[in-house]
């Protein structure tokens, strides 16, 4: 494993991307920064984080002829990773908003973005950006964010949880090469048995910005969400047609 350590960049995934189109940059290549200027979120939004005190990394993953339309599992991999390391540090009442935000409680505590380089139907590379809010105990204006030092009561050391981060995620990784049928449905099935709100009624809003009621029933292959509505009809989403309110 490469670490590449910036002491501030507008975002570690594109800045990774960027190092990607001039060099050749090697498989489990990490990029963290201090501060990140622009981070980026899901959905064309931001994420921030005070310099300092919180891990803001991306990492490149390169596959051999990884099919696109298995795509999701590598946010279920990446996922269930970072729940897995933060279960270990027990955290309490850990859950997998989908598509991949981690809660504790009610609060999310780790964001994921995932960017695909694609060559035809096949994932070539991703660059799977994480922001897991470690150390900073002030979230002005967010209600539904915390940080492990909030949970926990104590620091905890950047680098030290990078790496093992890192592990769990190589490690999973390897998994899914050498077992990969096997892996990708006991990967699903753990997902889905901690995804947040699972088989509770639910109120959800639309792109017209209408709410409505439902249950979460389950994940597609594919990653739609599948909510169960009145009269039993099950409905197929996808991240731009759907927010779970909380
Ligand atoms: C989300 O929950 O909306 C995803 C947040 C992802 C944030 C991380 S921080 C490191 C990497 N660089 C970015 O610009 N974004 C991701």
């Amino acid at each position: 494993m490469n670490i590449i350590k910036l002491n501030a960049t507008e975002s570690t995934n594109a800045y990774l991307k960027e190092l990607l189109a001039e060099v050749m940059v090697k498989d489990f290549t990490v990029v963290v920064a201090h501060e990140q200027t622009k981070g980026r979120g899901q959905m064309g939004t931001t994420w921030e984080a005070e310099p300092g005190k919180n891990l803001t990394f991306s990492v490149l993953k390169r596959y051999e002829g990884f099919e696109v339309a298995h795509q999701f599992m590598i946010n279920v991999l990446v996922s269930m990773a970072l729940y897995e390391q933060l279960k270990k540090l027990q955290v309490p009442d850990l859950s997998i908003k989908w598509p991949n935000d981690i809660l504790s409680g009610h609060h999310k505590i780790a964001g994921i973005l995932i960017e695909n380089i694609l060559s035809g139907d096949k994932i070539q590379a991703s660059v799977i950006g994480i922001g897991l809010n470690v150390n900073q105990i002030n979230f002005n204006n967010l209600p539904n964010v915390s940080s492990l030092k909030l949970i926990l009561g104590k620091n905890l050391e950047l680098d030290e949880l990078l790496l093992s981060i890192m592990k769990t995620m190589e490690e999973t990784f390897a998994l899914l090469k050498s077992k990969r049928t096997l892996m990708r449905d006991s990967l699903l099935e753990q997902y889905k048995k901690v995804l947040f709100r699972k088989d509770k009624p639910s109120t959800f809003k639309n792109q017209d910005d209408e709410l409505f009621m439902g249950f979460i029933t389950d994940v597609s292959l594919e990653g739609k969400l599948i909510v169960t509505l009145e009269d039993d009809i099950k409905k197929e989403f996808d991240l731009k047609e759907i927010k779970l309110m909380y």
